[in-house]
């Protein structure tokens, strides 16, 4: 077991601010590091760009909205100006085309509204005039939500990016909701504070499509999810009224829970235009391990002791497998600190006192070892070492993607079978560049792969709806934290009962009768 170990004062270091430092975040917006960017960038040559989702789809057909015309248009500049109306069709295309480039809209407009006045008259107007419109946040979302199907008018929020407060006593924050997640996390962490959801993509998501898709991420474990740290949201309805709930308490029984109904229905029942969360302090103290391993049965007990030995310092417990780390190492040039296992677990402690914690983590990992649990290892309480080691975790996304064509599955299961499905589809697929699996073991939720050169309809159909009757079996969750969004509204019923489907049905109804609002996707 390699060591990187720092005691006293080098280990107080870590009391300074870490997550504010500029340099080494994963994915900074408009950066060369940004994987939204990045990949936009390698589709420049028109041969790369993903087949129309209206011909890759033919099964999906248009529904009966209105096509946009110069009236409209007309309307839109007059709201927003010249400039905040986007039809330009260059422009237009990256907002069309999603992260993972599986699929791909032709909306001709673009809007950019900066006020929750706005929203609302935009969603009014396109509610009278029956017109589209798919909300888009920072447009990483992998579940083909966040762009339009056909010609959807796209309502993007960046431009809503004022943090209107927070107050330091409770730790509230009040945002607009098209703030970028690492904004939000530096702002936070200069006033000792830090926003409870973290991941890969937080250089360019925004907090307001983090709670329309309910983002877990990489410390759920820890923090729980957004429907407990959100205490507020406010929304407006597909016919423009906006609905208030920004309470900013955290306790609050006057009714119906109405903020829940937003969070996570991925912009079907309304477009979030704020949101009050709340902050936890940041921690003092930080360790993060990355263990090699021979088996899943080793990773299981391994798991087991760190619930039990780290307790209430554990905040993160991730599993990699080979094949998911050779992803970055061979594509993305990024080295691992120890040599090749089979599986990897990499486990991060937040508290509040170094030795403590410390004294926590090296009893841990001195039993794993005893135990021959892990084969090696090595474990940093220095901010540069513990960056690098969340960066082979946090680029595994999109290291994949140079593979060719990601088949992405995001599925919880019972923590026995987290790993089950890996092998079994390794047999199914035998054509597959890659079949791998990663993710939040503490949590249950394995991301599961397959990798081709190129997307081929065959393969899909020897994975689905194989993997969802798997899931299913095991009583397991067909989106543990990506959402249903376009590619998986008619799987929807392996993980949901006909009555529930059916009450998310008539909600839509009530909340968008003429179904503008994100139409396509999630309701089957
Ligand atoms: P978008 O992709 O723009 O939109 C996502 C959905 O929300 C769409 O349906 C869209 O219509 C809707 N939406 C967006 N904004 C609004 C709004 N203001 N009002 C109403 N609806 C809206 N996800 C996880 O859960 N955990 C992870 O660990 C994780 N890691 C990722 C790592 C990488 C590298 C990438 C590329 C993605 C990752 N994701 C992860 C997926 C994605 O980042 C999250 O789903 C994120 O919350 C999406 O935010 P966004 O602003 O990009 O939303
Ligand atoms: C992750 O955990 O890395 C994200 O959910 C993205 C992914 O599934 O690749
Ligand atoms: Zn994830």
């Amino acid at each position: 077991m390699r060591r990187h170990m720092l005691v006293g004062g080098a280990a107080r270091r870590l009391i300074g601010p870490f997550l504010g430092s500029p340099e080494g975040r994963p994915f900074p917006p408009n950066n060369n590091n940004n994987p939204f960017e990045r990949s936009l960038r390698q589709l420049s040559g028109a041969g790369a760009l993903p087949q129309l989702t209206k011909d890759r789809y033919p099964q999906v057909k248009r529904r009966d909205f209105a096509e946009l015309n110069e009236k409209h248009l007309g309307y839109f500049k007059n709201l927003l100006g010249e400039n905040r109306v986007i039809t330009d069709k260059d422009e237009c295309q990256g907002f069309n085309i999603d992260w993972l480039k599986s699929v791909r809209g032709y909306s001709q407009c673009i809007l950019k509204p900066k006020t929750t006045q706005e929203v609302s008259e935009i969603l009014k107007f396109c509610n009278d005039n029956r017109i589209a419109v798919c909300p888009q946040g920072g447009n990483t979302g992998l579940v083909g939500g966040s762009v339009p199907v056909f010609d959807e008018v796209v309502l993007w929020t960046g431009l809503m990016n004022d943090i209107i407060s927070l107050d330091e006593n409770s730790g509230v924050l009040v945002c607009q909701s098209g703030c970028i997640l690492e904004n939000l996390e530096n702002f936070a962490d200069e006033r000792d504070l830090m926003i409870p959801l973290d991941l890969g993509a937080k250089g360019s998501c925004h907090i307001g499509g983090n709670i329309s898709t309910n983002a877990g991420g990489l410390r759920l474990l820890r923090y729980g999810n957004l429907h407990g740290s959100v205490l507020g949201v406010e929304a407006v309805k597909a016919d423009g009224e906006v609905i208030d709930c920004t309470s900013a308490l955290k306790k609050d029984n006057t009714g119906y829970h109405l903020k829940h109904l937003f969070i996570g229905s991925e912009g079907t029942l309304g477009v979030v235009t704020k949101v009050a969360i709340q902050c936890p302090p940041k921690p003092r103290a930080l360790n993060v391990a990355f263990l090699g391993l021979e088996s899943f049965d080793d990773v299981l007990a391994c798991l087991r002791q760190a619930k039990r030995q780290l307790g209430e310092i554990l905040s993160s417990c991730e599993l990699i497998d080979n094949p998911s780390l050779d992803a970055v190492t061979s594509h993305l040039n990024l080295k691992s600190p120890i040599s090749v296992y089979p599986f990897y677990m990499l486990i991060e402690t937040h508290g509040s006192s170094c030795d403590h914690d410390e004294e926590k983590m090296h009893g841990f990992l001195e039993s794993c070892m005893s135990d021959g649990l892990v084969r090696d290892g090595t474990t940093t309480n220095e901010i540069g070492k513990m960056k690098a080691i969340w960066e082979l975790r946090e680029s595994i996304t999109e290291g994949l993607l140079h593979d060719g064509y990601v088949f992405k599955y995001d599925i919880s299961l019972p923590t026995r079978e987290f790993y089950s499905l890996v092998p079994v589809m390794r047999e199914r697929v035998k054509d597959a560049v890659r079949v791998c699996g990663y993710g939040h073991l503490g949590d249950g939720n394995i991301h599961l792969q397959v990798t081709l050169k190129e997307f081929n309809e065959e393969v899909l159909r020897i994975i689905e709806p194989f993997i969802y009757e798997y899931t299913a079996k095991l009583r397991g969750s067909v989106s543990a934290e990506h959402g249903v969004g376009f590619r998986k509204p008619k799987y929807i019923h392996y993980s949901k009962s006909p009555g529930a489907i059916n009450l998310m049905k008539q909600l839509k109804v009530m909340m968008d009768p003429k179904g503008i609002l994100n139409p396509y996707k999630v309701i089957p």
